[in-house]
C-alpha cells in the first residue's frame, strides 16, 4: 500500500481512538518539504468542530497515533498541522518493493464499475472540429485510466449520422459531387458540399423548400436519398477510422444517432402514454417543476411538425445502454456548451426511472494565439486530421535538426510520437474545463510541462541504460549490474525523487474521482523534473556498487512510471530522440 494510504489508515485509527470523526484523517503531501513528506490538517478541522484549541486537539491525536516503524515522531507546527518526515529505512522499503511489483503500486479499485464512455462523436458531413478534438484525447485518456484501476469500460462513438445537414448534403451529392475528391477527402467533399448548398439557398427560396424536400424522403425512406445517406456515412466513418488509427484509439461501439431512428416515436408515446411527456403547443415536451435550474426549460423531445431533436436520441440512447449493459454510469465527453442539453436529459432520464450515474464531463474551449476560438488563417473551423499532420510535420523538423544522422525512418516514427504526443499532452495538461490557447512552439518544446519533455526523460534513462551495458557494466539494456542489491536513499534529492514514484499509486484514483488527466500531467512533469535533479546530483554510472544499483534501479523506477503514466495519457515513448 502507499505511504500516503497508510498513514491515512494510522491517522484513522488515532482519530477514532481520540474519539474523533475517523473522516477527518485526510492525509496530503506536505506543501512545504522543510516540515516534512506528508501533512495532515485534522486536528484544525476537528478542533473547528468541536469548538477546542487545535494544538491541543493535535496533542491527542499524536498521544494515539501509532508511525514509529514509519515516520519520525510526527511535530505540530503552525496552526495545528501535523508532519511526518518518513524515514530513510521505510522510504527505502517502499521503493524495493516496487520493483517487484508490475503495477508500480497502482491498487486495483475494491469494487469495479461498468462505465461507458460517449467520446469524439463527431458529425457526418460536418467538419470535426476542435471540440470533438478534445472530446477524442479526453475521453480516451479517461478510458485508458478506468480501465488500468479495473473498471469495465464500453465505450461508444455515438457519432451525428443522422441530422438536417443531410438535406443539403443529399441535394447537393446529386447536382454538384466531383467524384473524385470524394474519393480522396470524403469528409472535405461532403462539407464543401454542405456549405456550397447552404449558400445558395441563401437567396434562392424555391431552392430551400427543394432541399427541406430531399431530408424529408430522407427521413421518409426514399431508396436514392436512403443510398446517398449510408454512401456519405461510409465514407466518413473511413476517414474518422483512419484518424482514429493514427492517434491509436479504437472504439468498442459506434453506434451513431441513426441507429436510434426506429426507437424516437415509440419512446416518445410511451413517455406521453405515461404522462412523463406533455402536449404543448403541438409539441412534445418533459416539463421539471421540481428542479428550478429548469423550471423555465422544458425538454422538447418532439416538434410540432412530428421531428425529433438531439435530445429525443439521447434518452432512447440511455434506454438502449440501460438494458443492454446495465451500466453504474455513463460518461458524456462533450464541451461545456452542452450543459443545458445534459442537465435536461438527465433530468428526464431520472423521471423515467434511470438512476445510473449520468455524467457530463464538459470540457472549455481551443483558443487560437488571439484568444479567440481557433480557426485557420482563412477563418474556417480547424480539422484534425489537418492539425495532426501538422504535428507531426514540425515534429520531424525538430528531429531531423536534432538527429540529422538518424535514418530518414527512425526520424519519422519518431516524429509520430513526438507530434501526436504534443497535441495530446498539451490539451490533457489544462484543467478541462478552462480555455486553453494553442501554441505550436510551446507544445513542441523540450523544456517546461510538455510531452516533448517527458519522453526526452524518459529517454535520457534509457541511454544510461545502453551506456551501462555498452562499457560493460550491465549484461542488458534493461538490468542492473546488482539486481538484489537494494535501493539506498541518502541524497535529499533520491529523497524526493522516491517519494514521488510512491505517490504514483495514489494520482490515478485522484484523476477518476473528477475525471481530470490533468493531474496525471502535473505528475509526470514533477516525476521528470525531480529525475532531472537527482541527475544532476548522483552521479549514476560513475559510482560504484552498491550505490551505483541502487541508483540505477531508482533511474529504471522512474522510467518505468513515466512509460505507464505516459501510456495512460495515449502517448508513446521513443527509444531516443
Ligand atoms: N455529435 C455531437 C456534437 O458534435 C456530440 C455527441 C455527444 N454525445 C451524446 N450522446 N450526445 O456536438
Amino acid at each position: 500500500m502507499s505511504l500516503l494510504y497508510t498513514l491515512t489508515d494510522r491517522l484513522a485509527a488515532a482519530l477514532g481512538a481520540a474519539g474523533i470523526d475517523e473522516s477527518l484523517g485526510l492525509v496530503t503531501p506536505s506543501a512545504d518539504t522543510r516540515f516534512g513528506d506528508f501533512q495532515t490538517n485534522a486536528a484544525m478541522v476537528a478542533a473547528k468542530a468541536l469548538k477546542k484549541n487545535p494544538r491541543e486537539v493535535a496533542a491527542s491525536i499524536l498521544a494515539h497515533l501509532q508511525v514509529e516503524d514509519l515516520c519520525e515522531s510526527p511535530t505540530v507546527a503552525g496552526a495545528g498541522f501535523i508532519n511526518f518526515k518518513v524515514h530513510e529505512s521505510a522510504l527505502s522499503e517502499a521503493v524495493n518493493a516496487l520493483r517487484n511489483d508490475r503495477s508500480l503500486g497502482v491498487e486495483m479499485v475494491k469494487k469495479p464499475k461498468t462505465i461507458i464512455i460517449d467520446f469524439s462523436s463527431p458529425n457526418v458531413a460536418k467538419p470535426m472540429h476542435v471540440g470533438h478534438i478534445r472530446s477524442t484525447i479526453l475521453g480516451d485518456s479517461l478510458t485508458r485510466i478506468a480501465r488500468h484501476l479495473g473498471h469495465q469500460v464500453i465505450t461508444d462513438n455515438h457519432i451525428g449520422d443522422w441530422g438536417t445537414q443531410f438535406g443539403k448534403v443529399i441535394y447537393g451529392w446529386k447536382h454538384l459531387l466531383h467524384r473524385e475528391s470524394l474519393e480522396q477527402a470524403p469528409i472535405a467533399e461532403l462539407v464543401r458540399l454542405y456549405r456550397e448548398v447552404n449558400a445558395l439557398e441563401e437567396n434562392d427560396p424555391a431552392l430551400k423548400e427543394i432541399v427541406r424536400h430531399e431530408l424529408v424522403k430522407l427521413q421518409q425512406g426514399d431508396a436514392e436519398n436512403l443510398e446517398i445517406w449510408k454512401q456519405a456515412v461510409v465514407l466518413s466513418w473511413k476517414e474518422f477510422e483512419r484518424l482514429y488509427g493514427l492517434l491509436g484509439i479504437i472504439f468498442d461501439e459506434r453506434l451513431g444517432e441513426s441507429f436510434y431512428n426506429d426507437a424516437l416515436g415509440p419512446l416518445v408515446d410511451r413517455l406521453l402514454a405515461e404522462g412523463i411527456a406533455e402536449l404543448s403547443k403541438g409539441a412534445v415536451c418533459i416539463f421539471f417543476p421540481e428542479l428550478p435550474a429548469l423550471e423555465e426549460k422544458p425538454c422538447l423531445i418532439r416538434k410540432s411538425d412530428g421531428g425529433f431533436l438531439y435530445a429525443t436520441t439521447d434518452l432512447a440512447t440511455i434506454e438502449y445502454r440501460e438494458s443492454r449493459w446495465k451500466p453504474d454510469a455513463i460518461w458524456y465527453v462533450t464541451g461545456s456548451p452542452q450543459q443545458l442539453h445534459f442537465e435536461q436529459v438527465f433530468a428526464a432520464a431520472r423521471m423515467m426511472g434511470v438512476t445510473t450515474d449520468l455524467r457530463h464531463i464538459a470540457f472549455g474551449s481551443i483558443l487560437g494565439e488571439d484568444r479567440k476560438m481557433m480557426k485557420t488563417r482563412s477563418g474556417e473551423n480547424v480539422e484534425l486530421g489537418g492539425l495532426l499532420n501538422e504535428a507531426i510535420e514540425r515534429a520531424l523538423a525538430v528531429v531531423a535538426e536534432k538527429n540529422p544522422d538518424l535514418p530518414r525512418t527512425d526520424q519519422e516514427e519518431i516524429a509520430h510520437l513526438i507530434g501526436l504526443g504534443a497535441v495530446k499532452y498539451a490539451d490533457l495538461m489544462q484543467h478541462r474545463l478552462t480555455d486553453y490557447v494553442f501554441s505550436w512552439d510551446k507544445m513542441l518544446s523540450f523544456q517546461g510541462n510538455t510531452a516533448p519533455y517527458l519522453q526526452n526523460a524518459y529517454v535520457r534513462i534509457r541511454s544510461i541504460f545502453r551506456k551501462a551495458k555498452s562499457e560493460g557494466i550491465a549484461e542488458g539494456i534493461s538490468s542492473i549490474p546488482s539486481e538484489s542489491s537494494p535501493i539506498v536513499i541518502s541524497d535529499p534529492s533520491e529523497r524526493t525523487l522516491a517519494l514521488q514514484i510512491l505517490k504514483f499509486g495514489e494520482v490515478l484514483h485522484a484523476v477518476l474521482e473528477d475525471q481530470r488527466p490533468n493531474l496525471l500531467c502535473l505528475y509526470l512533469y514533477e516525476l521528470a523534473d525531480s529525475f532531472h535533479r537527482f541527475y544532476e546530483a548522483c552521479p549514476i554510472l560513475k559510482s560504484e556498487d552498491p550505490v551505483r544499483s541502487s541508483r540505477m534501479a531508482l533511474a529504471g523506477l522512474t522510467a518505468d512510471v513515466l512509460k505507464t503514466g505516459l501510456s495512460l495519457l495515449g502517448i508513446g515513448v521513443p527509444e531516443r530522440m
